[in-house]
């Protein structure tokens, strides 16, 4: 089918037939030429623009229809004019143009996507069955007024809409030839956004109220019933200890993981030595007191890149990993370490350094694995809130990940363990701090 600018073919044709046109008007006038030859040279100069004429109307008859119709649909009857068939199309949000009895006339290319390639030429109820959305278009359609509802559609996965409609006047033939425009917004992203901010607020609220409650309950035994109990001082004092660290390790984790967010368009342009940092942790984190401490076996590529990166996040991140290591992996097996350069990190198109922390145990189920880098996302969370754990660790280190313009990726093997390997963009050019 012609499509952009089927006139510059014409144009091309009458330019060459020019030439030949202006050559018999010369002859004709020179008298050079007898009468039959004359009748067949008009003759066909004029069967061949009658010709011209008949192509040219048959495009632009086939172009309107191709813009009213769509590029799945089927006509029947009923027209929406030009210019608003070429504004919905170059809009990038789902739009319908719909006649005053809600048939659809045309759908861009978006609404197709979004409700089906057959939508064009139907009643719109076919496809959008939701009531509440119909009601958006009746709303409109009686009142001439815009209007707007929230629907929920169903096919092909579930997600939250709203269809906005208002009346336009616009006819072609007919200056007051009203059609409805209607827009359905894909609300899904923006609800989810919503409910993990409310769902946020809640799981804070909850986890600070669960020690306080603690600490509220033993302030009240030990001023009351316990009060000259110096065996039960002595033990409630602990747990009171206890929990308020544990609040007060929440609120730290919640002010860092806002700080790191505010500064997470701001990528680091530091350069850091891995080896040396991840000695230090190790070291740091390895004698923990406790007899069946995990040995912690660090494995280092022997010529590793700097990385581009900021120290103390870096060690954020590193603790992290190390800390979830030690406390899921199975008793009395070693936390295995690894750094190592790779060509490509994962998404992106430079190198880095991947590092890699392994830990033996049971395996994270896959339905969770997705899930465990949001906050307060724990798969056993009485467990983890028994080891202490916020359920903050992972998502902490997502942000200074994603900070670092690099990758987290977890890996979970039934019968083996976890592996949770970062990779970090490197900073060859500079200097390793
Ligand atoms: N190496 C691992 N092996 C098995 N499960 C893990 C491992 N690392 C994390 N998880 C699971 O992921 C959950 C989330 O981890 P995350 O580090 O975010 O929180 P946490 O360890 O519970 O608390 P925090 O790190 O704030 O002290 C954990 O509760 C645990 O269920
Ligand atoms: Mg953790």
């Amino acid at each position: 089918m012609r499509q952009e600018n089927p006139d510059i073919d014409y144009i091309r044709i009458a330019a060459t037939a020019l030439p030949f046109l202006l050559a018999i008007l010369t002859l004709s006038a020179v008298g050079r030429v007898d009468r039959i030859a004359m009748v067949v040279l008009w003759g066909t100069a004029a069967i061949s623009l009658l010709w011209l004429l008949a192509r040219y109307r048959a495009d632009i008859l086939r172009e309107r229809r191709r813009l009213r119709i769509g590029a799945g649909g089927r006509e029947r009857g009923g027209a929406a004019p030009l210019a608003l068939v070429r504004i919905v199309d170059g809009m990038a949000d789902p739009l319908l143009l719909l006649d005053m009895k809600r048939r659809v006339l045309h759908a861009n290319r978006a609404a197709r996507t979004l409700v089906g390639e057959a939508i064009v030429g139907k009643d719109i109820s076919f496809y959008v069955r939701h009531p509440a959305a119909l009601e958006a278009l009746d709303a409109a359609i009686a009142s001439g007024q815009p209007a707007e509802r929230e629907f929920t559609l169903l096919d092909p996965v579930e997600r939250a809409c709203m269809m906005r409609a208002g009346i336009i006047e616009a006819g072609e033939e007919d200056a007051t030839a009203r059609f409805v425009l209607a827009s359905i917004l894909d609300l899904t992203k923006m609800k989810r956004v919503e409910k993990m901010r409310a769902d946020f607020v809640a799981n804070a609220s909850h986890e600070l109220r669960t020690p306080l409650a603690t600490i509220a309950g033993f302030i009240e035994t030990l001023a009351g019933p316990a009060a000259n109990d110096a065996e039960a001082r002595r033990r409630f004092l602990a747990i009171m200890g206890e929990e308020a660290a544990r609040m007060l390790r929440l609120i730290e984790d919640l002010l860092s993981l806002s700080r790191i967010e505010l500064d997470e368009h701001l990528p680091p342009g530091g350069a850091v030595d891995l080896a040396p940092l991840l000695e230090n942790i190790v070291n740091t984190m390895a004698p923990r007191g406790k007899k069946d401490a995990p040995e912690i076996r660090l494995s280092l590529a022997a010529a590793l890149p700097p990385a581009r990166a900021d120290r103390d996040q870096l060690v954020q991140v590193f603790q992290n990993l190390i800390d979830n290591a030690i406390k899921y992996g199975r008793a009395g097996t070693p936390v295995d370490i690894t750094a190592q350069p790779v060509e490509r990190i994962p998404g992106r198109s430079e190198g880095g350094v991947a590092v890699t922390v392994f830990n033996q145990g049971e395996a994270i189920p896959p339905e969770h694995i997705p899930r465990l880098t949001e906050r307060f996302y724990r798969v056993d969370s009485a467990r983890s809130r028994k080891l202490g754990g916020t359920g903050l660790g992972l998502a902490i280190v997502k942000h200074i990940v994603s900070r670092h313009r690099g990758a987290l990726a977890i890996d979970s093997v039934p019968g083996l363990g976890t592996t949770v390997t970062v990779y970090l963009p490197s900073n060859a050019a500079a200097p390793a701090a």
